[in-house]
């Protein structure tokens, strides 16, 4: 699978031909200040939000309003996203697998908080759980370590799985790596670290980390696109 990495926790995933975009987070990010990436030009088929908190839900009305594509989100930011404007939504909530084009979405439990930029309530942040023709992965969107991600290898063998490795708001990388072990999937692709003063990690050290632990952990630079 083709995933691009925009920096913190935004990135997308091509499958069967559709552009799924997460988080989608350009504005203000400092880790792509230097790359040129022009949102209006970004027409993804699906963005899923996990959460309410800006550094999350940044630019999804722009590029929801620009592309036309189909928002999915908890149903509380799901509704605001509506009241913003955006038309073509899709709330979803824990408890069941959902049927899209490219394949089965479960939401799941991020251990984090959630909230609008505007003060609205943000309802529960959420992780989600892809099940696709063309492989199987996990976003965990921004949480700390929970047990309820020893769940997930009951419902989908996973490929990879993306998890924030930056501390403070999330677990940081020995977290992840213990994460990795509770959802058996050893192929780690590294986010939510390093784009802010409280956030910020030692890379090699994360890197090695993993390796001794027989994991490995991906961390492309923003824009980059890489296969896996
Ligand atoms: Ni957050
Ligand atoms: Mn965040």
């Amino acid at each position: 699978m083709q995933l691009t990495y925009y920096g913190h926790a935004t990135f997308s995933v091509v499958i069967q031909g559709k552009t799924i975009l997460f988080d989608p987070f350009f504005t203000g990010n400092p880790s792509i200040e230097n790359i040129d990436i022009n949102i209006n030009t970004l027409k993804p088929d699906f963005i899923f939000i996990s959460h309410g908190h800006g550094d999350h839900i940044g630019d999804a009305v722009a590029i929801a309003k620009n592309s036309g594509a189909l928002v999915i989100a908890a149903p509380e930011v799901a509704g605001w996203l509506g009241n913003q404007g955006v038309e073509n939504l899709h709330p979803i909530n824990h408890g069941s697998p959902i049927d899209f084009d490219f394949g089965k979405v479960r939401a799941v439990n991020a251990l984090h908080s959630s909230g609008l930029p505007d003060g609205s309530y943000g309802a529960n942040p959420l992780g989600f759980v892809f099940t696709t023709g063309e492989g199987n992965f996990y976003y965990a969107g921004d949480t700390g370590l929970a047990m309820d991600m020893q769940l997930i290898p009951y419902w989908t063998k996973l490929d990879f799985a993306l998890l924030p490795i930056g501390g403070n708001f999330t677990m940081d990388y020995e977290d992840a790596a213990i994460a990795s072990d509770f959802i058996k999937c050893n192929n780690i692709v590294g986010i939510h670290y390093n784009t802010f003063e409280f956030i910020k990690i030692n890379t090699q050290k994360a890197e090695e980390y993993f390796k001794n632990k027989g994991k490995h952990l991906h961390l492309p630079s923003p824009g980059e696109t890489i296969d896996i």
